[in-house]
């Protein structure tokens, strides 16, 4: 197993593709926007629909704590060992991480009371729990953006980087993968969507995803919003 810090492994070369980020990044945004509206929609006693939208809560909230996990382990130590000079900003990216992670420890006991009673209270105990994420997570993703990811794009070599999709393979549970590829398929622009399927997904996934993720992708989709999914893009 090469080493997850210090310098670039003999016989790799620094430089890599980022721009999955931008799409998984997109996801939370949005996921951190419509999850807390879904909540508060849901009318008080109606524990059904309470689990259906507590199953995407849950989703949001582990898949947000799987890539910052992932990120933790494949980037920070490697760029401050590289790139002293980032040294301050990984540390703000550090500290912006525990700062969501003490944000979401906060949600496990919300969703489970609000899965039991559904009722206002703790139906709005939770989405304001969410608001906080969304907010703290807005601020976060966007400097990551900004000041760690060209950083990373120039310093990392390419099976680095692939570690944290790897990671986030490795700790999604198997029956949220269609949920997982489907909204990174709609947060891909539509123009690009057809070339960016060729490029990212190997053939035998892009057949799996026709003749059987997309309808399970879509059985999810009617069921969380039954009046319509909001776009990512
Ligand atoms: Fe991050």
């Amino acid at each position: 197993m090469p080493s997850t810090s210090g310098p670039l492994p003999a016989g790799e070369t620094a430089g890599c593709d980022t721009s999955d980020i931008l799409i998984i990044h997109r996801i939370f945004r949005w996921g951190f926007r419509e999850a807390p509206r879904l909540v508060r929609e849901v009318r008080p006693g109606d524990t059904e629909r309470a689990a259906i939208v507590a199953d995407t809560v849950d989703l949001m909230t582990l898949g947000l704590h799987v890539h910052h996990e992932g990120e933790d382990e494949a980037m920070w130590d490697r760029l401050e060992h590289r790139r002293p000079a980032c040294g301050a900003t990984v540390d703000l990216m550090r500290e912006q991480h525990r700062v969501v992670a003490g944000l979401l420890e906060r949600v496990p006991p919300l969703v489970e009371t609000w899965r039991a009673d559904a009722s206002i209270e703790s139906g709005e105990r939770l989405a304001a729990a969410l608001d906080d994420i969304g907010a703290t997570l807005g601020v976060h993703l966007g400097q990551e953006e900004a000041d760690i990811v060209p950083v990373a794009a120039e310093e990392l070599s390419q099976r680095e980087w692939d570690e944290m999709a790897e990671h986030g393979r490795t700790l999604l549970p198997k029956d949220r993968v269609p949920i997982q590829l489907g909204l990174m398929i709609d947060a891909v622009p539509a123009a690009d969507r057809d070339d960016w399927s060729r490029r990212n997904l190997p053939a035998p996934v892009r057949l799996l995803w026709l003749v059987l993720l997309k309808r399970k992708y879509t059985a999810w989709q009617r069921a969380t919003f039954p009046t319509g999914m909001p776009a990512l893009v």
